[in-house]
């Protein structure tokens, strides 16, 4: 039974969950240090006891509770074992037709590898000098064959978010030729507004978003798309059962971390918080790093003298790469602010 008794163990938020001696400090993938919430890892454990039923109710629950979160109704949604799943769908069905997709570049690619194997080429359209999309030389990328433009907002890796009423204009003009597929993964650490409410009167936009990131449930594989009932429908056909993919359990562990609103909120604080540092801290150390609005940060490693990915191996702290070889840029996570000053202490 010693597995259950961590489950229960109401772990405060001001202690991280892998911190035992020997574990690499995780600054790879963004995820959240301080998840699941409390009252998620309880869903969880009872969740156990009744897996040996589909219990497709609990995914109507969570498909009602999502509705009420972003202001649809349920047809609005469809959920899936993370969002990248979400995305690999849509990539399935819209490759029905060939043609190309649009995506910044650097932004998020997990899914750009199965769009190609499926004959969508591939249209990356570069940043801009501030590491900001594009949204009007992705307008300009569109061509009668494009079939979908991704517009990860905030962008992985470079941190920064699309001007709110920007992207409005954007989606109105873009979806008249293409689908648009929104990507809100980081929103929540954001003071942004998200575009969900578009989807009511517009066929053409898919917006999508992941328990991954802010709820802290990575690894329990949860996501969802919102868009207007008919698109939900035509991706949903491309599911062996429609919304039936998320576990009992993380289902059980999605739906009470959408109630667990204070444990968001603080991880929202203590995000900016260490955020906040280790950008002061790597521009103090000589690093130019693009302002952020998530829990990532994307740097210059141009003037460092040392070899930072030599620094972070012999520390047993887990980074990411080289991006774009012009201007060596990289992203950290941002994890707790004890684990940002033990990066900043290897790093100087
Ligand atoms: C922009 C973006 N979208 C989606 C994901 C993955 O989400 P999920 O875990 O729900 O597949 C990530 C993960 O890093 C991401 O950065």
């Amino acid at each position: 039974m010693a597995p259950f008794k961590t489950f229960a163990l109401p772990v405060s938020i001001a202690q991280a969950v892998d911190t035992a001696a020997g574990n690499p400090i995780r600054l790879s993938s963004n995820e959240n240090p301080y998840g699941p919430c409390p009252l998620a890892r309880k869903a969880m454990a009872e969740g156990i006891n009744s897996s040996n039923r589909y219990n497709w109710g609990t995914a109507e629950q969570l498909m009602a509770a999502l509705a009420k979160k972003e202001g649809v109704t349920e047809d609005n949604i469809l959920i899936g074992a993370g969002s990248t799943v979400i995305l690999d769908l849509i990539v399935q069905w819209l490759a029905f037709k060939k043609g190309n997709f649009i995506v910044g570049h650097p932004s998020y690619i997990n899914w750009t590898k199965r769009a190609e194997k499926l004959g969508l080429k591939k249209i990356a359209v570069p940043v801009t000098p501030g590491k900001e999309l594009s949204l009007a030389a992705m307008l300009s990328a569109i061509d009668a064959d494009t079939r979908m433009i991704y517009v990860c907002n905030p962008n992985n890796p470079t941190g920064t978010f699309c001007e709110h009423k920007a992207l409005i204009d954007f989606i109105k003009a873009a979806t008249e030729k293409a689908m648009v597929v929104v990507d809100e993964a980081y929103i929540d650490f954001t003071d942004q507004p998200s575009v969900s409410h578009l989807i009511a009167d517009n066929k053409n936009l898919v917006v999508v978003k992941t328990f991954s990131k802010i709820y802290g449930l990575a690894g329990a594989r949860t996501g969802y798309a919102i868009a207007h009932k008919d698109t939900i429908n035509q991706i949903a056909e491309l599911q062996t059962w429609a919304n039936g993919d998320v576990s009992v359990v993380s289902r059980a562990a999605a739906l009470a971390s959408l109630a667990d609103v204070d444990f968001v909120k603080q991880c929202h604080a203590k995000n900016t918080a260490a955020r906040n540092y280790t950008m002061e801290q790597l521009t103090r150390l000589g690093m130019r790093c693009i302002p952020s609005v998530t829990n990532f940060i994307y740097f210059s490693l141009a003037d460092y003298k040392k070899d930072f990915f030599d620094v972070l191996k012999s520390n047993n702290i887990e980074g990411t790469f080289i991006y774009e070889e012009e201007g060596q840029w990289t992203r950290i996570t941002v994890g707790t602010m004890d684990e940002m000053r033990q990066l900043i202490k290897v790093l100087q």
